[in-house]
């Protein structure tokens, strides 16, 4: 019985080892003397259609994106604090176009900027800390959102080669964030005091450049670390030949 589940499993693997993208994704050819025009069109397009995910390839939902944590521990500074999110949602990022596709597949990097029209962060939070002096504490739902969101992207990837086949592998995910404004909410601050919650979530956003700013790098990276691992869903798993074509 367990033998023959083993075998099972065994097999299934060994079927599953090579895939290939959806049929309905736009495919670029690599020797195309326009291939950063294509795929600057096809990677938003592929993404409006991973909406709902791609089971075979384990690639998640995309619409809302989820993500189990982060912390963010801001140091020094006029912005200190500790804050943990849970159960995020990561609304808005399939209605991303991208304005600049740089592929260099003799290097395996990529290099794209992207921008979000609106991106929000929906998760239960809990803070404390302190910012320009004023003590801040809370727990509850934050609502982070970042209008007109451009996304420098810095893919460094390496060659992966698995029976015969070569995979672009990415070890390296970079992202640099420029909101053109982010709006901030927190429900429920200083244990629901409504008065000192709504003073504070004024501040905050009359601030939020500073706040955003002090707090940018964390967000970068933890969400850096969600692209990764979301690119190689796809990329480790279908081949480099299959997603930019070789002849
Ligand atoms: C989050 O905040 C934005 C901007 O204020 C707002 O448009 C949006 O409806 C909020 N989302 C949720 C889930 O509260
Ligand atoms: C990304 O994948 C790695 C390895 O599977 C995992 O340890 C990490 O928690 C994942 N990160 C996120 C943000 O999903």
């Amino acid at each position: 019985m367990f033998d023959s589940l083993l075998l099972v499993v065994f097999l299934t693997s060994f079927v599953n080892a090579e895939n290939s993208l959806p049929e309905d994704f736009t495919r670029c050819r690599q020797k195309d003397a326009k291939l950063n025009e294509c795929l600057k069109m096809a990677v938003p397009d592929a993404l409006r259609r991973m909406k709902k995910g791609i089971p075979s390839l384990s690639v998640p939902e995309m619409e809302p994106l989820h993500v189990d944590s982060i912390n963010v521990d801001s140091g020094s500074g006029p912005v200190v604090i500790t804050q943990m999110y849970k159960k995020i949602k990561l609304h808005g990022l399939t209605d991303s176009v991208l304005t600049l596709y740089k592929a260099d597949l003799k290097n395996y990097r990529l290099r794209t900027d992207s921008i979000t029209p609106k991106m929000e962060f929906i998760a239960d939070y809990i803070m404390r800390g302190r910012i320009l002096l004023l003590p801040i504490q809370g727990k509850g739902i934050a609502n982070i959102t970042m209008v007109n969101l451009v996304v420098k992207h810095d893919l460094i990837g390496e060659p992966v080669v698995r029976d015969g086949q070569t995979y672009m592998h990415i070890k390296d995910y970079r992202v640099k964030f420029i909101p053109q404004r982010v709006l901030l909410h927190f429900t429920n601050l200083f244990n629901g005091d409504k008065v000192l919650g709504d003073n504070m979530n004024e501040f905050l956003n009359s601030n939020s450049d500073l706040v955003f700013n002090e707090l940018k790098e964390s967000y970068e990276k933890a969400l850096s670390s969600v692209f990764q691992n979301v690119t190689n869903e796809i990329f480790d798993r279908v081949p480099m030949n299959k997603i930019f074509l070789e002849d």
